[in-house]
């Protein structure tokens, strides 16, 4: 028998995911869901809120992540998947949240403060954009989740949630339940450019969907020590984004430690080590890309599941919803 507690995770469907996005939350995902009963939210609600003027992008991005799941070893039979936008309770619970968070509180979120500034909103922030937060807390505690498979940057919307919760149960009487992260083995991984995080937006990342030839590509030309100049100086292997990778995705731990020893003497070249990676990178996502494809040409499939899962979704917060309504007095009877 499954643990009896829940897990909710969810993504923006707004492009693909990456590897930042896998070993921050996709692989405990994939692990978990044998224990628990799990539920992963394509967020289209949430991702129209900085992709309002572009909604195709939102609808056309949705098909895209249930491969991307299903690739990486989320297993429809074991992981509800729901889209948001067909559970109208969120954007409910969403309405009656906005009343228990100060406006100042929203906008002290830092991640939501980088987001403002990169994506240049100036003084015209979306009231939407800026209240996300509370919108993905109502995510959270529709589902009753009690643990949420995150990266660092969502650690500030954990915590907001748990605040939300906090003030609702003492207001109305324990009512919802109060979530912790769980963060995965790289909670942050760096970018292709060794600057900022792996990130769509920034175009610095190795996709899941990406082809074998993409991920050579793309690992050639990755930032690594720069005051190297040739094979036989000796390298820093510390923060150089070509071995935090190879700690994160090279399972041969002998071959990286080799590698390790030789760059720190000069005793290896970039090129080499970014074979080797490639390598790695490849020899990891080689099943992603057979799965991909078992799912790819298969539309009524994915119908299917995306159908499957809203209904389950529904079920499930149909029940929170009921506690909630009875809680604030508005399980009107007429
Ligand atoms: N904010 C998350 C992101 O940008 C997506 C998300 C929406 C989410 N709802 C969620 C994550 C609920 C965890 C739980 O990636």
């Amino acid at each position: 028998m499954k643990n009896k507690k829940r897990i909710l995770t969810g993504d923006r469907p707004s492009g693909r995911l990456h590897l930042g996005h896998f070993v921050g939350s996709l692989k405990n995902r994939v692990k978990l869901q044998d224990e628990y009963e799990q539920f992963v939210l394509i967020a289209d609600v949430q991702a129209l809120t900085d992709n309002f003027e572009d909604p195709e992008k939102v609808s056309e991005s949705v098909r895209g992540l249930v491969l991307d799941y299903y690739a990486a070893g989320i297993d429809p039979d074991k992981t509800t998947i729901v889209v948001q936008s067909r559970i109208p309770e969120i954007a409910e619970l969403t309405i009656f949240y906005l009343n228990l968070v100060s406006l100042n509180r929203v906008l002290r979120n830092p991640t939501v403060r980088d987001e403002i500034k990169q994506k240049g909103f100036g003084d015209n922030i979306p009231a939407g954009f800026a209240v996300y937060p509370v919108s993905q807390a109502a995510d959270i505690t529709a589902f009753g989740a009690n643990l949420v498979p995150v990266g660092n940057d969502q650690l500030p919307m954990i915590e907001q949630t748990r605040e939300i919760v906090k003030k609702f149960n003492n207001l109305y009487g324990e009512t919802l339940v109060e979530p912790k992260a769980l963060l995965g083995e790289f909670p942050r991984l760096v970018g292709l450019d060794g600057k900022a995080k792996m990130s769509k937006s920034l175009n610095n990342g190795i996709f899941l969907s990406d082809s074998a030839e993409e991920v050579e590509r793309k690992i050639k030309g990755m930032y690594t020590d720069p005051k190297r100049l040739r094979a036989t100086d000796p390298g820093t292997v510390e923060g150089n984004p070509v071995f935090i990778y190879h700690d994160a995705f090279n399972d041969n731990k002998e071959e990286v430690e080799s590698l390790k020893a030789r760059y720190r003497e000069g005793k290896v070249g970039d090129v080499e080590v970014k074979e080797r990676l490639a390598v790695a990178i490849n020899d990891l996502l080689k099943p992603m890309r057979k799965r991909r494809l078992e799912l790819e040409n298969d539309s009524k499939r994915i119908e299917k599941i995306l159908r499957d899962g809203v209904d389950r979704g529904r079920e499930v917060v149909s029940e929170v919803m009921q506690k909630v309504r009875k809680a604030m007095k508005i399980d009107y009877t007429f």
